[in-house]
């Protein structure tokens, strides 16, 4: 952040298990980050990661889809209920939902999103059985900013595994996982430090950063 005491506010959203939410959270709680997670939302109410959250005395938020009419009013609540926080930035963690976007457009460069494949390839759901299948020998994860078309825009950092001979879709994910984490968390870092830029053609800067790769 470019004022000097100034915490970078962070939502973050998630569907279910959270495992990049807490991730998150214990990072910026171990290291000096200028950052706090200022509010987790849920758009499940049995979304596992919420009771973590609240045990961590986090402030948490639930907004069911199911009970909203259609994608677009649920969309403006959620964007209520998270403008409430005033967030510098918006992390999808898992976040199982394709957002309108009227939605996206409200939070430009400041929606972020971890998808499980090296974007552009493999957009959407089942990638780990979509690398193994297109007999990949890396798979990965995207870091990368939201724009409206899903599972797609600029890349801000990304992080590869080896695909085993033997692998199943759920081994795969498993062994993904942490490098997920690790990745999530480097982008939360050079966020906190203002060192991320979009910039007008669409590409990122990270600041003293040359690379933005991580191998497991
Ligand atoms: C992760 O693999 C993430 O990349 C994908 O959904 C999974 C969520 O895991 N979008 P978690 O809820 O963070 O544990």
């Amino acid at each position: 952040m470019t004022e000097s005491n100034k915490k970078c506010r962070l939502v973050i959203l998630i569907s279910g298990r959270g495992s990049n939410m807490q991730s998150i959270v214990e990072t910026i709680k171990s290291k000096p980050l200028p950052a706090e997670v200022v509010a987790v939302i849920a758009n499940k109410a049995d979304a596992q990661g919420i009771q973590w959250a609240k045990d961590q005395g986090l402030v948490t938020e639930i907004v069911e889809h199911k009970r909203f009419a259609d994608r677009q009013q649920f969309d403006k609540k959620l964007a209520q209920v998270i403008h409430q926080y005033e967030p510098d930035y918006v992390l999808l963690a898992g976040f199982m939902r394709i957002l309108t976007p009227e939605f996206v457009q409200q939070f430009e460069g400041r929606l972020i999103n971890i998808h499980p494949s090296l974007l552009p390839l493999f957009p959407g759901l089942h990638t780990h059985q979509q690398a193994i299948d297109a007999e990949l020998q890396w798979h990965g994860c995207t870091v990368h900013f939201v724009t409206p078309v899903l599972d797609h825009g600029p890349i801000i950092a990304q992080g590869i595994v080896p695909v085993h001979h033997d692998d199943t879709a759920e081994r795969l994910a498993e062994r993904l996982l942490p490098i997920e984490h690790h990745v999530y968390n480097q982008v939360v870092q050079w966020l906190a430090e203002g060192r991320v830029r979009l910039l007008p053609n669409g590409r990122v800067q990270v600041s003293d950063q040359p690379h933005r790769a991580f191998v497991a």
